[in-house]
């Protein structure tokens, strides 16, 4: 079924490459949205090669701007329904500082080390002092709905993370990642191991989930999947607030204050989802979380559905409430880059267990695993081959 299945499943039909022969335009959209860096640089190879050797002209809508850089002999941009830019590959460091291409295209012209601002050797807390805390969390899912064959997902894996820090989780698609953050919110009873938020088992030894202060919460990858469509995020808001007031918590009332704290106009609270941009509804996401009382928040691919220029905009504003506010953040993603410039220590998934771990600089400078040093490289991996 299709919830069962990782994204590097769920992609094109007929990748093989011999079914490319007379195939003389092939348009793709997002072709490597949501994949894992060591299948996205499989896909980008393949297509490469389907241009080469039978010369089928690839026509790619993206904002994988790595995507574009490395594969397209030419690129436009597009922005609020017109090209206002065209460019060649080698053309992008000549653009305009200060245009809005420049601004799409400025990740690629960073230097691509891996240096966190925040990237200090975590402090060492005592057990109740971590916000979350998984340990030895295995989950075993069945496979198929007739058969009584089973998958593990995770084996043995365990997490901590303190106030006020941020731990990322990377690996290949299937490794985990999502359901390690969903057993860490909550949202999946693991079959084996625990989950503690802020010290209290988040299960109790019946099974049940426990009655706690929703301070860890999740935001998603998609955050218009996350939203209901047919509340406005005021009223969204409010009723977070109402059900904090009803637990004896102590907190701002106003919903405007928490749109402030994510940079958000007042006019949002009388929007749809479906009235929002893409990083605006993360951002209300954001809000929603901190309405609700969160100290922690478990985030699975939060920039996979945004262009560069707002995934910027994004990791900004959870290093400045990290600053502020002292949120911690548990991040599962494939995005190396934000790991760097977020995460304090990483850990290795592969297969449901941690292969490697440590702080992120060190790991990602010098990895020891080779599915580290793989990922690794895969990312880093932008040689132009237009
Ligand atoms: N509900 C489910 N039932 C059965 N198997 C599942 C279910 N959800 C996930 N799996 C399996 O568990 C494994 C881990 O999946 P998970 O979604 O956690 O991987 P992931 O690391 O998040 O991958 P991706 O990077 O592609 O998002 C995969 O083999 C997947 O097929
Ligand atoms: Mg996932």
């Amino acid at each position: 079924m299709p919830d069962t299945v990782m994204s590097n499943e769920i992609h094109p039909p007929g990748c093989g490459q011999s079914s490319w022969h007379g195939v003389t335009l092939l348009v793709l959209d997002e072709p490597t949205v949501g994949l894992d860096p060591i299948t996205r640089k499989a896909i980008i190879e393949l297509l490469y090669s389907i241009n080469q050797e039978f010369g089928t002209t690839l026509v790619i809508t993206t904002y994988d701007i790595w995507l574009a850089a490395t594969l397209c002999k030419r690129i436009a941009v597009l922005r609020e329904g017109r090209v206002v830019a065209h460019c060649n590959a080698g053309g992008i460091r000549k653009l305009r500082p200060g245009t809005y291409e420049a601004r799409l295209f400025s990740p690629l012209t960073r230097e691509r080390k891996y240096i966190n601002a925040a990237n200090e050797p975590s402090k060492k807390p005592r057990d109740a002092d971590y916000v979350l805390q998984a340990t030895g969390v295995n989950v075993v899912f069945r496979t198929g709905y007739w058969s009584h064959k089973s998958a593990s997902a995770l084996t043995n894996v365990s997490i901590s993370l303190a106030a006020d820090s941020a731990l990322g989780v990377i690996g290949p698609s299937g490794a985990g990642k999502s359901t390690l953050s969903m057993v860490c919110a909550g949202l999946l009873r693991p079959n084996g191991g625990q989950v503690f938020h802020n010290g209290t088992a988040v299960h109790t030894k019946r099974g049940r989930i426990n009655k706690l202060p929703h301070t860890v919460q999740m935001v998603f990858q998609n955050p218009f999947a996350a939203l209901n469509p047919r509340r406005a995020i005021g009223e969204w808001l409010r009723s977070l607030l109402r059900r904090r007031s009803h637990n004896g918590q102590a907190h701002a009332h106003d919903p405007k204050d928490y749109l402030e704290l994510v940079h958000l106009p007042q006019r949002i609270l009388k929007a749809l989802p479906c009235h929002l941009s893409g990083g605006e509804c993360q951002r209300a996401c954001i809000a929603g979380c901190l309405s609700a009382g969160a100290c922690a928040l478990i985030l699975d691919e939060p920039l996979g559905m945004l262009d560069p220029i707002t995934q910027d905009e994004i990791i900004e504003l959870l290093l400045s409430l990290r600053k502020d506010q002292g949120l911690a953040y548990f991040v599962c993603t494939h995005d190396l880059s934000l790991i760097a410039r977020l995460c304090d220590d990483l850990i290795v998934l592969a297969e449901g267990t941690v292969v490697e771990s440590g702080p992120t600089g060190r790991v990602l400078e010098h990895p020891e695993h080779p599915l580290t040093r793989q990922l690794a490289s895969a990312c880093l991996w932008n040689k132009p081959m237009a």
